[in-house]
């Protein structure tokens, strides 16, 4: 498997990538998609000795003070393999220099949630609020 950072992304891809985790809202729209990828500060893809794309995560950072994780996944079939692991590590590698390394996730009520905080607390991430932080925003437009 070859993890790199690439610039530039093939919409039938990403829509193949994003619509086996059920992410609906991404796959709606691949060119936006594609394009924000383009704007992001880093992307970094996972990919077979083939060529096919198994992974990817981004970011949006200033790269002096903080990093925020966007996206992360990986493909329905290729997930349990440590390339989730391999993605997060690199990036937490990339921006170890930033006071804020961060990422919003589903609350572990939900079933995408539990997976998540259990797979982020493996690789060492903790919770806002334990660490006096809370987390705002502005109210997230239904589906
Ligand atoms: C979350 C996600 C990125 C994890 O990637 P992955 O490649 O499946 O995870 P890995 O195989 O690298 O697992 C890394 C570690 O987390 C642990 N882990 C992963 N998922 C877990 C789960 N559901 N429960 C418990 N532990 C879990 C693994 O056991 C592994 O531990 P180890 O390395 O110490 O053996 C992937 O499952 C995914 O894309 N899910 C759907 C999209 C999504 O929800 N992304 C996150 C949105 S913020």
């Amino acid at each position: 498997m070859i993890i790199a950072q690439e610039t530039s992304f093939d919409e039938a891809e990403l829509s193949a990538l994003y619509g086996s985790v059920g992410w609906e809202v991404w796959t709606r729209d691949t060119t936006r998609v594609r394009r924000a990828l383009a704007n992001s500060h880093t992307v970094l893809t996972a990919r077979d000795d083939n060529g096919r794309l198994l992974g990817l995560g981004r970011t949006v950072s200033d790269d002096e003070f903080v990093c925020y994780v966007q996206e992360l996944l990986v493909t329905a079939d290729a997930q349990g393999q440590g390339i989730g692991r391999r993605l997060l590590d690199r990036l937490k590698d990339r921006y170890a220099h930033c006071r804020y390394f961060i990422l919003s996730t589903d609350h572990p009520s939900t079933p995408d949630g539990a997976a998540n905080h259990a797979f982020y607390r493996r690789l060492g991430l903790i919770e806002h609020h334990e660490q006096g932080l809370s987390a705002f925003g502005r109210p997230i437009p239904g589906p």
